[in-house]
Parts: C-alpha cells; sequence; structure tokens
C-alpha cells in the first residue's frame, strides 16, 4: 500500500519541481505565465482611427453605390433607409442647424467634425448586432454612403484613407480643443504654492439665509 508518508516525499518533491518551473520562467524575463503578443494579435487590437487627420485608416475603398447596397441590407433596418432612423434608433441624417436649439439633433451631419471618425466608429460598433463583420471596403463604402446621404459628398465620391481627411464636415469648428479653465492650465506646484499676501476673502454666505437651519424633507423645513 502506499504510505501516506511517501504521499508527502513525493508531494514535497512535486511542489519543488513546480516552484523551480516558475522560478525558471521568472528568470526569463517575465512573470512566468502567459506569452508574448503577436504581432498579430496587437493588429487586432490596434484598430483606433484618429479623427482629424485619419491616422490608422487602412488600405481600401468604397464607393457611395456599393455603400448604399450594403447599408439596405445591414443598417436601414434600425436607421432607416435614408438615414432618418426607424423608431428610436438614431438618425444618421438631418438636424442640421439645431445645435442651439432646446431639443437638438446631433447627426453625422450636424454634429460630427471629423469624417475619419465615422469609418472609426462603424468598423468597431456597426452592424450592432454583429460588429467586426464588415470589410475595410465594405465600412470605407458605407462612410461614403452616410456623408453623401447628408449632403456633404457627391455622387462620385470615394471614401479611402486619402480622402477622408479631407471631408468639410460642418461642425468641425465649433469644437473647443484646449481647456481654458484655469486649473486645468496651472501648473504643478511643490512648495510656496499660494502667495498669502495676494489671497484676500471678499464675501462669505454667512448670514444670507443660504443654509435652511432645518434639515430633512423639503416640505418640513422652516425657512428662517
Ligand atoms: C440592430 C440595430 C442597428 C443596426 C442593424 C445598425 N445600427 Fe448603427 N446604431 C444602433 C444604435 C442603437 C446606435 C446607438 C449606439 C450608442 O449610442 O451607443 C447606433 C449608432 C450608430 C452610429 C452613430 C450615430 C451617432 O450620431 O451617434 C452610426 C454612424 C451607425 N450606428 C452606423 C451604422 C451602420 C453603418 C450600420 C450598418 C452596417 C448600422 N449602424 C447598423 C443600432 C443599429
Amino acid at each position: 500500500m502506499f504510505s501516506s508518508r511517501k504521499a508527502v516525499l513525493l508531494l514535497v518533491a512535486g511542489l519543488f519541481a513546480v516552484t523551480c518551473a516558475v522560478a525558471r520562467a521568472a528568470d526569463a524575463g517575465h512573470f512566468g505565465y502567459g506569452t508574448p503578443a503577436t504581432p498579430a494579435q496587437i493588429a487586432g487590437w490596434d484598430i483606433d482611427v484618429r479623427g482629424e487627420d485619419g491616422m490608422g485608416l487602412p488600405e481600401g475603398k468604397g464607393t457611395v453605390e456599393r455603400g448604399a447596397d450594403v447599408y439596405a441590407e445591414q443598417c436601414a433596418a434600425c436607421h432607416g433607409t435614408f438615414g432618418e432612423g426607424e423608431g428610436r434608433f438614431p438618425k444618421l441624417v438631418g438636424g442640421v442647424g439645431t445645435l442651439r436649439d432646446e431639443r437638438p439633433e446631433p447627426t453625422v451631419g450636424s454634429y460630427w467634425p471629423f469624417a475619419p471618425t465615422l469609418w472609426d466608429y462603424i468598423n468597431r460598433a456597426m452592424p450592432m448586432p454583429s460588429p467586426h463583420t464588415l470589410s475595410a471596403d465594405d465600412v470605407y463604402a458605407l462612410t461614403a454612403y452616410i456623408l453623401h446621404l447628408n449632403d456633404l459628398v457627391p455622387d462620385a465620391f470615394v471614401a479611402d484613407r486619402k480622402s477622408l481627411p479631407d471631408v468639410k464636415m460642418r461642425n468641425r469648428n465649433n469644437f473647443i480643443w484646449t481647456d481654458p479653465r484655469p486649473d486645468t492650465m496651472a501648473k504643478p506646484c511643490m512648495n510656496a504654492c499660494v502667495d498669502a499676501a495676494g489671497v484676500r476673502i471678499s464675501s462669505t454666505a454667512e448670514g444670507k439665509s443660504l443654509t435652511p437651519r432645518t434639515t430633512g424633507p423639503l416640505d418640513t423645513m422652516q425657512p428662517r
């Protein structure tokens, strides 16, 4: 029979072997688990496209005509035949001039600042039930078609990595790229940060009946 002593010895020997293996793997310059990502794996994740200049857009191209076909098959059910939006699914067209209204309609045509971002969005997120199933060419074609529905490009437009960054989007100049608030502009300060002589309290909220005396549900609060 197998004695419990032998079992313990075997267990200890086994643990020792595992520890050595882990130590060797760790010595090799990593934590002893996982494998380096392959270039193909990295390429699968590295899909972002920069709006302003289209950096990251892949090879390929697509026409408005081809886009109309793919759109009818894969997008119209939710976004409407002409981008008008079915039910509560988002419109992709219209809303131009509404951005200052009480109920603005932000769409690709009225709101989006960059055409390459449209390629990026479709490529990563649409069609909603099965994202990442479109070829780069079909994403280009859909981008061309949606820009065309918004009267931003002519019938003969061909979308590719060169043409998309040049499309003039209506709201392009209404985004503020630098944040002028003083606290975001402030340089980090490590010592003598407050100029004590320059700080002056000019008013306080005290005595202005701003804070109710009692707390609790509104209807039980008594004004002063
Ligand atoms: C099952 C319904 C459905 C289908 C099919 C679908 N979409 Fe969408 N789409 C949505 C929804 C829902 C959103 C909003 C997602 C969100 O805001 O998170 C959206 C958002 C979008 C937007 C961004 C709109 C904006 O201004 O924010 C674009 C562009 C778009 N879809 C394009 C497409 C294209 C192109 C196809 C076809 C390849 C497609 N969609 C297919 C449901 C769908």
